[in-house]
């Protein structure tokens, strides 16, 4: 952990950020990950459904369970960290009623271990949204590309391009914070539709995809360190290139079991 980073990083402490130092936000899947971004000192750590596409291998975020998000957020809990810990609540498990996204929120705070949760979407949620914080159960909205909406999308494709499109979205902005979400991402929407955003609300907008004027940034972890197939996005930045690395270092390793290198005397009992 960095020095003087050690104070750990509540719902408050993120919301006074808004126009202050960018806050910084990435996925994590597991243990391990959540360690490593921890010890990086970011401010918040998303368990992600992206998760079902980058780790499980889904074509989407839609077949993503409440039992699969679960097992995920148990597992990044133990280790602890000093980061806000956020779950992303998966596809029905909020949409359906209220009643419903209570009971599959408060499951990822009672059993998960979570300190929020996320949720996908503006108006058709404000109700869900305004439920949760009133029961204290803090909500990040989550508006633009919303991956649970790609089918109606017609693909992850930059949204809020037209005037239509992105006065709803800015309307969208103003009914989440309305409904108590401590912070809002925006997904892929473009820089000064998000510049407008952030500057129109009280609340800090963390942005992927939506360019520099937002409060924070907010990536997926594989996609920054090179944990997954195939080239980029544009709207990611590659700071390493672990795929290959393991790819190298297991090169490395049958070569030398198969001519014998590995083990030596030292790795035997
Ligand atoms: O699931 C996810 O990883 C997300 C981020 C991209 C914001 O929703």
């Amino acid at each position: 952990m960095m020095p003087g980073r050690e104070k750990k990083i509540t719902v408050p402490a993120i919301r006074q950020k808004k126009g202050g130092e960018k806050i910084v936000a990435v996925t994590a899947y597991d243990y391990p990950t959540t360690l490593f971004a921890d010890a990086a000192g970011v401010d918040l750590i998303l368990v992600g459904d992206s998760l079902g596409m980058v780790l499980l291998g889904y074509p989407t975020t839609l077949p993503v369970t409440m039992e699969e998000m679960l097992h995920h957020t148990k597992a990044c809990a133990r280790a602890k960290p000093r980061a806000l810990l956020v779950a992303d609540m998966p596809y029905l498990s909020y949409q359906i009623t209220v009643e419903e996204a209570v009971r599959n929120a408060g499951r990822f705070i009672q059993e998960g271990g979570a300190e929020a949760v996320k949720l996908e979407g503006g108006e058709p949620v404000a109700e869900v949204i305004h439920r949760l914080v009133s029961i204290g159960i803090p909500v990040l909205a989550h508006l633009g590309m919303t991956p649970q909406s790609v089918h109606a999308f017609g693909g992850h494709r930059v949204q809020g391009r037209t005037d239509e499109a992105a006065k709803r979205l800015i309307e969208d902005a103003h009914i989440v914070e309305q409904a108590g979400a401590f912070a809002v991402v925006l997904e892929l929407i473009p820089a000064a539709l998000a510049k407008q955003i952030t500057e129109q609300i009280t609340i800090p907008t963390i942005g992927i995809g939506a360019g520099p004027y937002c409060d924070g940034q907010i990536q997926v972890l594989h996609d920054l360190i090179g944990l997954v197939p195939g080239e980029p996005f544009k709207h990611t930045k590659r700071y390493a290139h672990i795929g290959e690395t393991i790819t190298k270092a297991l090169q490395q390793y049958a070569e030398e079991v198969r001519t014998g290198q590995f083990p030596t005397e030292e790795h035997a009992f």
